[in-house]
């Protein structure tokens, strides 16, 4: 099976590696849209018409599902696409919100949805957690994270900074849903600031669990290829993936 992973630029990567963990795919085709992102400061019909044009290029690479990695996409653009598509479409909002579910015992559990300023604006995480019971639910715009990560600050005094910029307000959630492909790199400080106690949701995971119950697939397929595209520098989008996925870049075999 072969499956697409798409994103408005790197951040998608640690999406991607939980499906190479996973190994859920034998083929695996990452595109970023690298010359336009960021798509978290953009406008809805921007989100939608960039995300169309990219579902045209994941026609073309004849895949059999399409994984939108963006947090922003798939909070903007899923409909459209899954209207459009002649494959299946996953986004990762619904799949981080029944991670979300799974992970937690009661419905007073206290949550704080962070993501870029549009995610946060579509208000999609705090509606589907409340449609299912969740009523202590926070949605924070924490966009500059995205920046850093893409700086390789992942710790360290900038990062402290900004941690305490965004979050002096808050108290430590029961969950945090790292609603963005960035996230997950600075999942150590997040924790670290909010303390074992805060269970964290990451997108990559909760949409492989998500696959698995929904299309029964296998695990643990071997890779047969795994190829990178972006709309802008190429180079640049593999070095990252070098750096974010380590031992699985290993895989890559195009
Ligand atoms: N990939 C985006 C997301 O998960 C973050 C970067 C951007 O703003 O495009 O929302």
């Amino acid at each position: 099976m072969k499956v697409g992973v798409f994103d408005s630029g790197v951040g998608g990567l640690s999406v991607l590696k939980s499906l190479l963990e996973a190994g859920l795919f034998e083929s695996i085709v990452y595109y970023g849209d690298t010359a336009r992102v960021p798509y978290g400061s953009k406008d809805k019909q921007t989100i939608i018409r960039f995300s169309l044009q990219a579902l045209e290029f994941f026609t073309s690479h004849r895949v059999d599902m399409l994984v939108v990695a963006c947090n922003t996409a798939s909070a903007y653009a899923l409909d459209s696409l899954s209207a459009q598509a002649p494959f299946p479409v996953v986004g990762v909002i619904t799949p981080g919100v029944l991670a979300t579910q799974n992970k937690l015992d009661s419905k007073d559990a206290s949550i704080l949805v962070i993501a870029t300023k549009a995610t946060i604006a579509s208000n999609l995480y705090a509606t589907k957690l409340q449609e299912i019971g969740f009523y202590n639910v926070k949605s924070l715009a924490t966009g500059l994270f995205v920046p850093f990560v893409e700086e390789g600050i992942y710790d360290g005094k900038p990062m402290q900074s900004l941690l305490e910029y965004y979050f002096s307000g808050y108290s430590s959630p029961n969950a945090l849903i790292l609603g963005c492909t960035h996230f997950p790199l600075i999942a150590p400080a997040l924790s670290a600031y909010f303390g074992k106690d805060t269970i964290l949701i990451h997108s990559g995971e909760a949409i492989v669990e998500y696959i698995q119950n929904t299309y029964h697939l296998p695990t643990h397929r071997p890779l047969r290829s795994l190829e990178f595209f972006a709309s802008d520098d190429v180079n640049a989008l593999k070095l990252t993936a070098k750096l974010w996925l380590g031992d699985l870049y290993m895989l890559y075999k195009s």
